[in-house]
């Protein structure tokens, strides 16, 4: 059983971050929602973390701190809205404050204690709060205070509970880190034994125990998740594994190979290849409108796919790249559906198949440094994300063999140049864009009439907004010249300097 630090989710945007500080620490986290807390998943657990949240403990329908965390006797540490619940739910006092007290405060040490332990005696620290402890429980004492907030840290007597009003997972707080490292290592006594190598260990066990003599398949589309997938259940299982590559013909130049290349040479996988190229290239004929081809590619890719399962023999399970950060946001999404991410490797819901999720508690970088302990080439791992429907949706209007061409080879020109100007690490995603348009051009001494391509590449964290990438001139002008004299079929190159919003990062 792996130790770990519970994290309470609160309801915080910065709750997955102090997740992530922990693992990176070398302990294992979960984020867990107070109402869904079981004994369960108390096992294993060395400490609790009470994360902020928007709440006032005074709120009507303000989540409450659960029996079982004090019942526990695990040490906990309450931040912002967790340390107001504790210090309300033990008899303390809570005051709302008019004004929010925002932004980096510098914040007195009073009384040596573990969390500071070896830290100077005044820290600049990050607040994001209205209210705030006005007075400590029985038992409670105070460790640092704040020109706004008297009450910034306090602990008990016996040196279990802590509460603070900061934020230690937000980098601007001065040695938050550290402080998150105290607790776990100095309090809870949590080993750091969370690593690759130990997770695959207890995968191994665990996937071994459950499929036994079973038989495992999974879709592989080339992107990072699935081929972490397929390397660890290759890794685990072996033969009892067979990972189906349904190619759609729309992937860019030379990744279907790769993909044959990774797994069937190197990794000696059983990998059964579908070359579904035509299928695809029929269905979408006439379509232009990019909800349709998304629909039409997700659909046919399961029609494909449970025709190769139809022709194998006993399949009892289908493995998916779900990751941590889609199991803790599914259910929680409300916004507008803007493109409906049709997820090509996923989906066949009803095909009677037990699921494996071997990836669902880990984050993407995570799946990345797997991928790396298991073996994988950095060209698969550190890939950038690419869609499902692949480049369907990089060709505006109707899909067809030539137009697939012109934007593999310009998709080519494009990562070979970014990649040899070392601009891979900084950019978040770049690719090329077909547009229907036609304009007039020259070359030699002859008209042309030809197709405008678009550069399109831009920084983010994670996709939800991004900027366009900063591309020095000469380097696009490089660019530039290439596409239009290698590339045949168009004429004009444009790039997009769109943000999102109001942009998004596909065109379609
Ligand atoms: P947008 O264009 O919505 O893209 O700003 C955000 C991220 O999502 C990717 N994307 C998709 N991924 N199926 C996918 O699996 C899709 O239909 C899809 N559409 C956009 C896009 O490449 C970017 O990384």
């Amino acid at each position: 059983m792996n130790e770990k630090i519970l994290v309470i989710d609160y309801g915080s945007q910065y709750n997955q971050l102090i997740v992530r500080r922990i693992r990176d620490l070398g302990v294992f986290s979960e984020l867990i929602h107070p109402e869904e807390l079981c004994d369960d998943h108390l096992l294993g657990a060395k400490g609790i973390i009470l994360s902020g949240g928007p709440n006032s403990v005074y709120d009507q329908n303000a989540p409450k701190l659960p029996k079982l965390i004090l019942d526990s006797k695990v040490p906990i540490l309450g931040i912002c809205y967790g340390m107001q619940l504790l210090a309300h739910t033990l008899g303390g006092k809570v005051t709302s404050h008019e004004k929010k007290e925002y932004g980096l405060t510098f914040m007195d040490i009073l009384k040596p204690n573990p969390l500071t332990k070896d830290l100077s005696s005044g820290l600049n620290v990050w607040m994001s709060h209205g209210d705030q402890v006005s007075q400590l429980p029985t038992g409670f004492i105070p460790l640092a205070s704040s020109k706004t907030t008297p009450y910034a840290m306090m602990m008990n007597q016996e040196e279990t509970i802590f509460g603070i009003q900061f934020h230690p997972e937000v980098r601007h707080t001065e040695h938050g880190l550290t402080m998150i490292d105290h607790f776990i290592t100095q309090i809870c006594h949590a080993r750091k034994t969370w690593t690759m190598p130990h997770f695959i260990k207890d995968k191994t066990k665990e996937i071994k125990d459950l499929v036994q003599e079973g038989h495992v398949i999974c879709a592989l589309s080339g992107g990072v998740d699935s081929s972490v997938v397929a390397a660890l259940l290759n890794h685990i299982l072996g033969k009892q594994f067979t990972p189906i590559f349904v190619d759609h013909g729309l992937l860019r130049q030379g990744e279907a190979e790769q993909v044959k290349k990774t797994f069937e040479h190197r990794f000696q996988m059983r990998l059964i290849t579908v070359d579904a190229k035509e299928r695809f290239l029929n269905k979408l004929k006439g379509i232009s409108d990019p909800e349709k081809k998304r629909k039409i590619i997700g659909e046919e890719f399961i029609r494909v796919f449970e025709d190769e399962v139809k022709k194998m023999g006993q399949v009892d399970y289908l493995a998916q790249g779900t990751l941590y950060t889609d199991v803790i946001e599914s259910g929680t999404k409300t916004a507008q559906t803007i493109k409906s991410h049709h997820n090509v490797g996923g989906l066949p819901k009803h095909m009677s198949l037990k699921l494996i999720e071997p990836l669902n508690t880990l984050f993407k970088d995570e799946v990345r440094k797997l991928g790396l302990a298991l073996g994988l080439p950095e060209e698969i791992v550190m890939r950038q994300p690419f869609p499902g429907p692949g480049l369907a949706i990089r060709i505006l209007g109707e899909v067809t063999e030539v137009k697939i061409r012109i934007v593999q080879e310009s998709d080519a020109i494009l990562r070979e140049e970014i990649k040899a100007h070392h601009l891979d690490q900084d950019i978040w995603q770049y690719f090329t864009v077909l547009t229907p348009l036609k304009t007039v051009g020259v070359m030699g001494d002859q008209r042309t009439y030809d197709h405008v391509l678009v550069i399109r590449a831009v920084t983010s964290i994670d996709g939800m907004t991004a900027d366009f990438a900063q591309i020095p001139y000469p380097i696009l002008q490089k660019i530039s010249n290439r596409m239009t004299n290698e590339v045949r079929g168009i004429n004009r190159v444009v790039y997009d300097i769109t943000s999102k919003p109001p942009g998004t990062i596909e065109w379609e």
